[in-house]
């Protein structure tokens, strides 16, 4: 059999991100090994402690780089003595924004053995994907300041919500309902009642684009609503569209009922260019170093990222062996309370891969 290669960017970037690209590195060579796919990985040292020492976040040229691989794997960007918004906004909005990533996609599934906040439901019930806006809404950066600094300061947010951006955000969560072929429900998320002009946009659209998936039901709920149910009945849901800022929140509630920031993963698509793939849980500074986080995230992310390259059996077997980890050895999914060291749980996923096990 010809041996697959793929051209992987790692952005390992600050605190426990590179601890845990580590794991997930160490889970894809095994992959690779198992499957006979090569990964040529070229890392790129972008974050914190590149910007407090040189001032520079992206360097000239970086983004161009990018675009040569085919996908981008990163750990996490945010450092402690980097005022909040500087490196988010630099580095990891710049990627989302310039490479056109225009869906945040957002597994929320709990896999079994793992625990969840909510009494009473299982793996069964907790399974669903946020399709998230990902380049637009109040994260494209409109608006201002008036007499800054005075009383009578004014700070302008807007909303941007384009006709063009909606619309394929919203034609992309039908596509993925259709592909992943479960309960074939898309709920649009939103806020209709008092936001009158985006809600109304993305109202509109999603009756005419849902006009063409005739197969796949359709929902609508306002986002504070949704809060409950994710928690109340998480099993109406299968697809969820929304945009930018209500995805960034729902999806941390997501995230804890799969079992929190130990597991939840996500991607940000450009289903016509580079995508990038993260753990959605950020740099926690107070673990780093220790080999105590949790990798699977990051382990998931990877797998998230090669059934985006069309490598859906490796995909299933990193989620298999993920699967295995969590029920047979791990006392818990958060820091420290494993029972395992980061790098004994990069170990065993690894193991599990190669071994190809069945549950
Ligand atoms: C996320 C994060 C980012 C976001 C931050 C770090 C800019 O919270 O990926 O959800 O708000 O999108
Ligand atoms: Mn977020």
């Amino acid at each position: 059999m010809e041996e697959k290669a793929y051209k992987i960017a790692v952005i390992p970037g600050d605190g426990t991100g590179p601890e845990v690209i580590r794991e997930g590195i160490k889970v894809l060579e095994a992959v690779g090994r198992k499957f006979n796919i090569k990964f040529n990985f070229t890392f790129f040292d972008w974050g914190g402690e590149r910007y407090l020492k040189t001032g520079e976040t992206i360097p000239e040229g970086g983004i161009e780089e990018l675009k040569k691989h085919d996908a981008i794997y990163l750990g996490a960007i945010g450092h402690p003595q980097v005022k909040p918004g500087i490196l988010e906004k630099e580095i990891l909005l710049r990627i989302r924004f310039e490479l056109d990533q225009y869906i945040n996609l957002r597994p929320v599934k709990l896999y079994p053995g793992v625990w969840t906040p909510i009494k009473d439901k299982g793996p069964e019930d907790i399974d669903f994907v946020v399709v998230r806006e990902n380049t637009e809404g109040l994260y494209a950066g409109g608006g201002g300041f008036l007499r800054k600094g005075t009383p009578y300061e004014v700070a302008i947010q807007e909303s941007i919500n384009t006709r063009y951006g909606v619309e394929r955000c919203i034609r992309f969560a039908f596509e993925y309902c259709r592909k992943r072929n479960k309960k074939k429900k898309v709920t649009l998320v939103g806020k209709t009642n008092v936001l009158t002009y985006a809600w109304d946009l993305w109202y509109r659209v999603f009756e005419e684009v849902g006009k063409e998936y005739p197969d796949i039901e359709k929902d609508y709920a306002h986002v504070d609503a949704v809060c409950m149910w994710f928690i109340k009945n998480p099993e109406w849901f299968d697809v969820i569209v929304t945009d930018n800022m209500f995805g960034d929140i729902i999806t941390d509630l997501g995230a804890i009922i799969q079992g929190g920031m130990g597991i939840a993963a996500g991607g940000n698509i450009n289903p016509n260019g580079v995508s990038m793939f993260e753990p959605i849980g950020g740099s926690a500074p107070k673990y780093t170093g220790k080999n105590v986080i949790n990798p699977l995230a990051a382990i998931c992310a990877g797998m998230m990222m090669l059934e985006w390259l069309g490598e859906e059996s490796s995909a299933k077997a990193i989620e298999k062996a993920v699967i295995k980890v969590c029920r047979d050895h791990l006392k818990s999914l958060s820091a420290g309370k494993m029972g395992y060291t980061t790098s004994e749980v990069g170990d065993l996923v690894a193991k599990y891969v190669e071994e190809g096990v069945e549950l």
